[in-house]
């Protein structure tokens, strides 16, 4: 492959650091390059360095990409969506200006349910296309790779349609997946009243399954009291730790039930949410995995989405030396975004996180909640080359600008997957 050089970059935003997730300080640190340059090979990053040294090396042959003085940086993780549904959930959107709450349209039998129903009636077909629109808003807001969940089958069969269409999306490129069984996600309805035999049939034939077919990386559960409790969800999460999975939860969300405490007890990789956390909880966190701690994962747009004001309290989070991730929550209920711009500038406006911290939370910190942190979310060599010319000159400007496109150019394993027409 002829080798490419991306040259004349006003910022090259490289979070080079530390071979693990970022905290405290080092949340800020972003190992810029003022006018720099990248040069890739097979897809991989082979240097980067000064615009004028790198350039007086280039190989012969070289194929140039002229970023224009604009800000480079690598391609948003997005670690936390869930982007294979079917159908919208806009009549409750407008229920919703009329004063119902999220949860009562949940308990009424809308919500996660009513998706589940139209997911249910949809073909892996379907499925995939409606998802592959959706890949290209990701794509088009500059995201690289996206942890997808299932979820919104709730039987055997119709989870593993989920996760094959999963598995499709990643086969077909460019947009990288990483998938989640998300079987716990709510009580379908034919179970109503039976939960814990819903619990019963994820352990004992979801969970092998999925594990059988090498569908799903982590498993996650909504861990809620008017979905899983704790007790069913250590019961379901100890079961998917034995047959190898990751683990991920929905912690903390829409009240504090001692989710924290489980995703610590349980050394998971990653707590969700954490809108309703409490201290004791953030300690939890903290000093779970040996000290390592659990990554939260805080997902801002559901919260102003849901037209809510408690966002998750990162400040305190960072002070304790936990290495926070940011993520859309992509979701056809509480989050229907795709935008990590827009993730960054509810962090800045809501949860004085600065714009630096935020982009570290999205892509290197992201990488590592996702077991990637060595292939993706930086700019160094022998990284993945999967980068973001962003129209702007100064990265903080992705955060400060509000519904502007900011992606300019998107590569993906070195290759141009996304332009911006009109170019300005
Ligand atoms: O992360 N809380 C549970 N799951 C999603 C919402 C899913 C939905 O409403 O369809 C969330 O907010
Ligand atoms: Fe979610």
């Amino acid at each position: 492959m002829t080798p490419l050089a991306v040259v004349n970059c006003g910022q090259l935003v490289t979070l080079a650091g530390p071979a693990r997730g970022r905290v405290r300080e080092e949340l800020r640190k972003l190992s810029i390059i003022e006018h720099g340059a990248m040069l890739i090979r097979n897809g991989a990053i082979e240097r980067v360095g000064p615009h004028a040294t790198l350039t007086s090396q280039l190989p012969a042959d070289c194929e140039v990409l002229d970023a224009g003085n604009r800000v480079v940086l690598p391609g948003f993780v997005d670690a936390h969506t869930h982007p294979v549904f079917a159908g919208t959930r806009v009549d409750e959107f407008e229920q919703r200006t009329a004063g119902a709450t999220y949860e009562e349209i949940g308990a009424a039998g809308g919500g996660i349910r009513s998706t589940v129903r139209k997911t249910r009636a949809a073909s892996e077909d379907e499925l995939f296309q409606v998802a592959e629109r959706r890949a290209a808003w990701f794509l088009q807001n500059g995201t690289t790779t996206v942890e997808a969940k299932s979820g919104y089958g709730l039987s055997l069969e119709d989870e593993l349609k989920m996760l094959r269409v999963i598995r499709r999306l990643n086969s077909a490129g460019p947009l990288h997946y990483v998938s989640t069984f998300l079987g716990a996600h709510e009580v379908p309805d034919e179970y109503r009243g039976r939960a814990s035999e819903y619990v019963d049939l994820v352990i004992d034939e979801m969970l092998p399954c999925v594990r059988r077919e090498q569908l799903a990386e982590y498993c996650d559960v909504f861990c809620e009291p008017s979905a899983f409790d704790v007790s069913s969800s250590r019961k379901i999460l100890q079961a998917a730790k034995a047959l190898g999975f990751g683990i991920r939860m929905h912690a903390d969300q829409l009240t504090r039930s001692g989710a924290s405490q489980l995703a610590a007890e349980l050394g998971a990789a990653t707590a969700d949410h954490l809108e309703q956390v409490d201290e004791p909880g953030i300690r939890a966190l903290a000093q779970a995995r040996g000290g390592a701690g659990v990554q939260p994962v805080l997902l801002p747009a559901s919260v102003y989405c849901l037209g809510r004001h408690k966002f998750p309290p990162a400040r305190q989070m960072i002070e304790a030396g936990l290495a926070i991730v940011l993520a859309t929550d992509f979701n056809p209920g509480s989050s229907p975004t795709p935008s990590i711009p827009f993730v960054l500038s509810l962090a800045s406006t809501q949860m004085r996180m600065t714009p630096a911290e935020a982009i570290t939370a999205t892509t290197i910190n992201a990488a590592y909640s996702l077991g990637r942190g060595g292939r993706i979310g930086s700019l160094e060599p022998g990284k993945r080359a999967d980068f973001v010319v962003h129209d702007c000159t100064d990265y903080r400007e992705i955060s400060y600008f509000v519904g502007v496109e900011s992606a300019h150019t998107v590569y993906i394993d070195g290759q141009c997957v996304y332009r911006k027409h009109c170019d300005g």
